[in-house]
């Protein structure tokens, strides 16, 4: 496994003329999320490029960048014991020197959802996810299914922008109690691990409600706001959406997905399912 530290070092690694690339882009503080992604990558590529960086860029002036969780040893040692070929971790002032000037930004759907409270959140998003892309050159990137809007509008922008990346996107991976891994899980404080699972039993209430017949949007939303609002968690949205473009559904149907966004605590956790009958 190589530590490559510099844009330039990256963009001159040559990959054998038939060698299948596959990408994981990360903030690092590895968990078996993360872990999941990279042996997809390892099991359908012949080679694997992680990237560890923090991105300023994606953060607002009053979230956690200062606290954002951070062990690049630990993440290594859990590197190394996978099929990993290139670890790509470059440096914030390299990634945006002084004079940086261009963003990207992928219309509307960079401003639903997460974007209404995070509204610079998803332009730092696709800014440095296409910088990578152009940096590391994969085949294929493999991302959670987590952060569904963020899947879903990388997507629209592989697209738009005519990338030759392959986007995979893989299942939530989650606690024993359905809770979903996530770094930033580690700023749960006490009762709040417990309160936590409220994301997760609001979304398998939804698909069991689907289960047993109801359809509504509006019915199924506001039994999964009770069950949130029950366990203490602030919601910022639950919505259902067509999980192709994230427009809101009224009447649920086999491309519908529940996505919810709630403060437990300080925290603000994610989460999302097929609500598929
Ligand atoms: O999902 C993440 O960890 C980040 O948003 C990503 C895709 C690595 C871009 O910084």
């Amino acid at each position: 496994m190589q530590i490559v530290r510099s844009i330039p070092q990256m963009q001159a690694v040559k990959y054998p003329e038939a060698a299948q690339v596959g990408f994981v882009p990360t903030m690092g503080y590895l968990h078996e999320g993360h872990l999941s992604l990279v042996d997809a990558a390892a099991k359908n590529c012949d080679l694997v490029v992680v990237s560890i960086f923090v991105n300023p860029a994606q953060f607002g002036p009053s979230e956690d960048l200062d606290s954002y969780p951070q062990d690049f040893e630990r993440d290594l040692a859990l590197l190394q014991k996978r099929k990993v070929d290139y670890v790509f971790f470059p440096t914030a002032e390299e990634v945006y020197p002084p004079g940086y000037k261009t963003w990207v930004e992928v219309e509307d759907i960079s401003r639903i959802l997460c974007g209404i409270s995070r509204p610079e959140h998803f332009k730092g998003v696709s800014t440095i996810v296409l910088k990578l892309l152009n940096i590391a050159r994969p085949h294929f990137m493999y991302m959670g299914q987590k952060d569904f809007q963020q899947l879903t509008l990388l997507r629209r922008m592989a697209l738009d922008l005519n990338l030759s990346v392959s986007i995979v996107g893989c299942p939530i991976v989650r606690e024993a109690d359905g809770l979903a891994k996530s770094s930033r899980n580690i700023y749960l404080k006490g009762d709040q691990r417990e309160q936590a699972r409220c994301l997760y039993k609001a979304l398998t209430h939804s698909q069991e409600l689907v289960r047993v017949g109801e359809r509504s949007a509006g019915k199924i939303i506001a039994a999964a706001e009770k069950i949130l609002s029950d366990n203490q968690a602030k919601v910022d949205y639950v919505k259902i959406v067509d999980s192709r473009d994230l427009s809101e559904t009224q009447e649920v149907d086999e491309c519908s997905r529940m996505l919810i966004a709630a403060w437990v605590g300080k925290p603000r956790l994610i989460d999302n399912i097929s609500l598929k009958a």
